[in-house]
């Protein structure tokens, strides 16, 4: 996470709001943003979780096989932050892909690594989740129902092939509607709101360039998406609700993760988050809680870890995994 903490109350010096609003809504009490000079970047906090990642798996940088890179906020528009990681780092010339799913996205890079494994194309496959969003929200109080949710960050997870063949990822569920596209979106720039069309008109109160959200559609949606894909991984593998040990929602708004608990009817300690501290940093905020409710000791070994993300297309998913 970037040092740099944004308290409710210092966006309420940016823009009307307030630290009761934002906490009764969302739950959120602060979140990080990166600090012009600080050197953090979408890649380069990739850069710092991935080393995390591969330290604690007893790896180097050249025994990665793969990167696998989730993020809908690149440092550049092309090429994507995968190659960055790859360079940075030392790699081998090893395949470098950017998954492009929003708050679905570290679980669709988890289900891609998850293939390339299975088949046994490759051993290690490194994924990260990274986000930069501060540098490109609406500051003002047009803005506001969207940039007090989201939060900078980065996490990554190493993928490996295990020689005992227990345990692991059990089974990935994927699914996207993308007739609700425009629910939550940034439109430019892109080839619709192209660079030579910003510089001509000089548009700043053009709301293309920040991203939108129809926010009690995408609520109403998500919590029906997330409650079925997670059922739906559970049954594959012939699992309850019973069964779960933790559950690792992604953290778009502590409302929806409570709905989803209440549904499932889950104690506290078998859903992890942390949304109150860092915002929704999107494809990050899966590794980012799954990383804090490891180093907690909240998940142990053989437990029944289930992650879970909806999201922009719309886009969601589920992983079960046997720790
Ligand atoms: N501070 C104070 N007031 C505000 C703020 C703010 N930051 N933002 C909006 N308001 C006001 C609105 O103007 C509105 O006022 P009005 O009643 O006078 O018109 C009122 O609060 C209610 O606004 P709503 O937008 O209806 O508020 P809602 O309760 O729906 O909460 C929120 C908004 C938090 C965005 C919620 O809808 C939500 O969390 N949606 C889901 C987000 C999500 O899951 N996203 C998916 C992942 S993100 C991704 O994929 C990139």
């Amino acid at each position: 996470m970037p040092e740099n903490v944004v308290t409710n109350t210092d966006l309420s010096k940016l823009m009307e709001t307030n630290d009761e609003w934002i906490q009764e809504r969302t739950g959120i009490k602060e979140r990080r943003h990166i600090k012009q000079g600080d050197g953090n970047s979408t890649s380069i906090m990739g850069v710092k979780a991935a080393t995390i990642a591969l330290e604690r798996a007893g790896l180097e940088p050249v025994d990665i096989d793969m990167v696998v890179f989730a993020t809908l906020s690149p440092d550049m528009y092309f090429p994507g932050g995968g190659v960055q990681i790859q360079d940075l780092m030392g790699m081998r010339t090893v395949p470098a892909l950017d998954v492009r799913n929003q708050c679905s996205g570290f679980v669709y890079a988890i289900s891609v690594a998850d293939q390339f494994v299975k088949t046994g194309m490759y051993k290690h496959v490194l994924v990260v989740g990274s986000e930069n969003h501060s540098g490109g929200l609406d500051m003002t109080t047009r803005g506001r129902s969207v940039s007090v949710i989201f939060g900078d960050g980065a996490g990554a997870a190493v993928v490996s092939r295990s020689e005992d063949g227990e345990g692991g990822i059990l089974s990935t569920h994927l699914h996207s509607e993308g007739k609700h596209k425009d629910e939550l979106a940034l439109q430019g720039p892109s080839t619709m709101h192209w660079v030579p069309e910003i510089i001509e008109k000089n548009p700043q109160d053009d709301i293309p360039y920040y991203p939108y959200m129809n926010g009690q559609f995408v609520f109403k949606n998500a919590v029906v998406r997330f409650s079925e894909v997670i059922m739906e991984g559970l049954q594959a593998n012939g699992f309850a609700v019973e069964d779960i040990d933790m559950l690792i929602p992604h953290q778009a708004n502590l409302r929806i993760s409570q709905f989803i608990q209440r549904k499932f009817k889950l104690s506290d300690d078998k859903v992890y988050n942390n949304i109150q501290k860092y915002g929704n940093t999107t494809a990050a905020s899966i590794p980012i809680a799954l990383t804090e409710a490891w180093e907690n000791g909240k998940i142990k070994k053989d437990d029944l870890v289930v992650l879970a993300a909806f999201g922009s297309g719309f886009t969601w998913g589920s992983v079960i995994i046997r720790w």
